[in-house]
């Protein structure tokens, strides 16, 4: 067991990591044009999708931006988790039109693929080929990617601050990490405003998950912990009223502050098993990603409560669980079963719900044991703990193993 006493135990060694800076606060999206052109931008391109052309944000940025000055370029190709092959006619337009500059407005898919086009319009289109070897460090890119600025309008990815993009590489047939960071995050809670409630509730518990794995991932920090913590405390806080009254400016403000806050603390520290078994799932059977983690989340909560009992009995704590022994199968079972309360009251189905079998639920065990991600768990991992984690995360209870 790790440190009796939080207070009395020696602070754990680590990197803190910051890397880009973050404009955060209602109005700062209005930055972006200047922001882009301190970055030494002419000619950008404008990544986004049919969902943010429908809520007319598109056209309120190509203002903002060329009222600086800046020739703009949109474009609506991104689709769901970025499959590698959509990237392809993006970096053709960014040729065609000698664009300079990136700036992906939208959700996670979105941010992710604003990421992969500007480090493939340097690099060229093969880097999506090699991605495992630029994640791994065997290989870096020859060329910087074009200067890239990133905002978010949903509250779960955090993208914009961490180093790495998810693709959905088509030559592995699996959804895989690409680095490549963000130079400007800018963070404006009323980009929020009309996300619908059922895509805040997930995006929140994915949110959530990644302040979760955060706490007992290889790199863990006291800084990663002190950010994670406060992550959870906010979403437990603001999820419920964000989720109820979408125009609560106060509560998207304190979920947009959260999210871009779990994603310093995993770009830091990382996430392990949850998103690996998420990946594989989501890759499967396109479950959205937050639903995905919403499920997982209790059951890696668990696990972690093996190796990191103290840490998980103050999250469980947080989630209003009352929790006074010490056991960590007690806590990790306390912990997790307020989590799956909170996730319930916010309409998150069940796998079970959406109509999965078990079976099918297993059938990304090898998947998620050929996924260097879930290894990145500060415990053990084996064939067993995957399959209690898939498993558990399906039936939602103790009954069994
Ligand atoms: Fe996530």
């Amino acid at each position: 067991m790790k440190g009796k006493s939080e207070v009395r135990a020696m602070l754990r060694p680590g990197v803190y990591k910051q890397i880009a800076p973050v404009l955060f606060g209602s109005k700062m999206a209005a930055q972006a044009g200047k922001k882009a052109k301190e970055l030494g931008v002419g000619r950008l391109l404008l990544v986004c999708d049919e969902g943010i052309r429908q809520t007319g944000m598109d056209s309120k940025m190509e203002h903002i931006l060329k009222e600086s000055g800046l020739i703009v370029t949109t474009w609506y190709g991104v689709q769901t988790d970025c499959p590698d092959g959509t990237v392809e006619e993006a970096v053709r337009i960014i040729g065609e039109n000698h664009i300079d500059g990136v700036l992906g407005l939208g959700g996670g898919s979105v941010l992710d693929t604003a990421k992969v086009i500007a480090a493939a319009a340097a690099n060229g289109l093969e880097i999506l080929g090699e991605v495992l070897e630029y994640l791994s460090g065997a290989k870096s890119y020859a060329h910087h990617p074009l200067p890239l600025i990133l905002m978010p309008t949903t509250t779960g990815t955090g993208s914009e601050s961490t180093f790495v993009a998810v693709v959905t590489s088509s030559a592995l047939d699996a959804k895989v990490g690409l680095p490549c960071a963000a130079d400007c995050a800018i963070v404006d809670p009323e980009l929020t405003m009309s996300v619908p409630p059922f895509v805040t509730a997930f995006t929140g518990l994915d949110a959530l998950s990644h302040a979760n794995e955060a706490l007992a991932e290889k790199k863990n920090t006291p800084h990663s912990d002190l950010l994670a913590f406060e992550v959870v405390r906010l979403i437990k806080t603001y999820l419920p009223a964000a989720v109820a009254d979408g125009s609560d400016r106060e509560a998207r403000e304190h979920l947009a502050f959260a999210s871009n806050l779990a994603g310093i603390a995993f770009n830091e520290s990382g996430v392990h098993i949850g998103h690996a078994c998420a990946h594989a799932l989501g890759h499967l059977y396109h479950v959205p990603h937050g639903v995905c983690c919403a499920n997982l989340t209790p059951a890696v909560i668990e696990l972690q409560a093996r190796a990191y009992p103290e840490k998980m009995k103050r999250l469980g704590l947080i989630m209003g669980a009352k929790i006074s022994t010490d056991e960590p199968g007690e806590i990790g079972k306390k912990a997790a079963d307020a989590v799956r309360a909170f996730a319930k009251e916010l309409g998150i189905p069940s796998l079970n719900e959406q109509g999965f079998t078990e079976a099918q639920i297993l059938e990304a065990l090898p998947i998620v044991l050929n996924d260097p991600l879930g290894y990145a768990y500060d415990g053990q991992i084996t064939e067993e703990e995957i399959r209690f984690i898939l498993k558990r995360a399906y039936r939602g209870s103790y009954g069994g193993n």
